[in-house]
């Protein structure tokens, strides 16, 4: 399903991105000791870094410069490792098992587990107010810093995961459970999309609108893959525990359009992330990878 030049992207791109993450975080060995080894333990192990690969194959379709992609990927990480930090919390979600490994909280405790989430976070808007970009200006670096407060706040993504929260128990509609996945995940992977985009120097308004239109789509497609997963996949494959959303009766695409339906919902989010791509020749290839990727994937 894969074609072999995906997997070769990606490999090139999580050595990068992990790299990068590695040299943006503080060693365990500064104070506080058991934060930063919480953080990096959140942060660095483990993962499909999709956000990243997003980050780098929207930078590859402009010829953005790398190095600046490579802060943008480990910033819009650092929100990610954080939101799952916090997402497993016993307050929230309350799952035991995380990239196949102990949830941070049970393995730093719960009080460790929330300021590592938040000093990650942190992190990220600390990187891209200071970290080397070349070629991107300051007012670009406004912009990107705008572009990824919005996605994480209370608009994108912690709002959906308070939507979610709220959801527990309740029968969603189609409209409803559309707009709660746009926002707990939709919101984050749309920017990272449009992150990588501002870091090449010659970003038009129409290659702009065609990179955002695929970055919502995909996004949305991301979490109801997660959802089909959660039913159909195992806890080995996952790292995760599987269905720990029937469990917690959680509103899901295949709880509410059965996994057919949710499956269609997928297919047809991904084609039309990739018909908006017709603006770009084969320089955008890893989009059009990354997005069939979304949708077939088993973990
Ligand atoms: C899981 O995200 C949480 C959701 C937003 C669905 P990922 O499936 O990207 O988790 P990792 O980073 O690969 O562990
Ligand atoms: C999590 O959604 C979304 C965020 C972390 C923002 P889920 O709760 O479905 O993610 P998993 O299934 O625990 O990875
Ligand atoms: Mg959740
Ligand atoms: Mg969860
Ligand atoms: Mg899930």
């Amino acid at each position: 399903m894969n074609p072999p030049e995906l997997a070769d992207f990606a490999g090139t791109c999580k050595v990068r991105v992990e790299a990068a993450l590695d040299r943006f975080l503080p060693t365990g060995d500064l104070l506080p000791q058991g934060l930063h080894e919480a953080m990096r333990y959140a942060a660095l192990e483990g993962g499909k870094r999709v956000r990243p690969l997003l980050v780098y194959a929207a930078g590859q379709a402009l010829d953005a410069n790398p190095q600046a992609l490579d802060v943008v990927a480990g910033a819009v990480e650092c929100i990610h490792a954080y939101s799952l930090v916090h997402d497993d919390l016993p307050a929230m979600d309350n799952d035991d098992l995380r990239r196949g490994r102990p949830t941070c909280h049970r393995a730093f405790g719960e009080a460790a587990a929330i300021l590592a989430g938040d000093a990650l976070q942190a992190q990220a808007f600390y990187l891209l107010a200071h970290a080397d970009m070349p070629g991107v200006d300051a007012q670009t670096r406004l912009e990107m810093i705008e572009i990824l407060a919005l996605a994480a706040g209370s608009r994108g993504m912690v709002g959906g995961q308070a939507i979610d929260l709220a959801a527990v128990g309740k029968q969603l509609g189609m409209a409803e459970l559309e707009d709660m996945h746009i926002h707990k995940t939709g919101a984050l992977i749309r920017a990272a999309v449009l992150l990588g985009a501002l870091c090449a120097d010659d970003l038009d308004e129409d290659r702009r609108q065609a990179l955002d239109h695929y970055g919502k789509c995909i996004g949305l497609a991301f979490q109801v893959q997660d959802d089909i997963l959660d039913v159909t996949g195992s806890t080995e494959q996952l790292g995760k525990q599987a269905g720990a959303d029937g469990a917690r009766e959680k509103p899901t695409y295949p709880a509410l359009l059965g996994l057919e339906g949710a499956r269609d919902r997928a297919r047809e989010l991904h084609q039309a992330a990739t018909d908006s791509l017709a603006w770009f020749g084969p320089e955008a290839d890893p989009l059009r990878w990354l997005s069939a990727y979304i949708v077939a994937r088993s973990s």
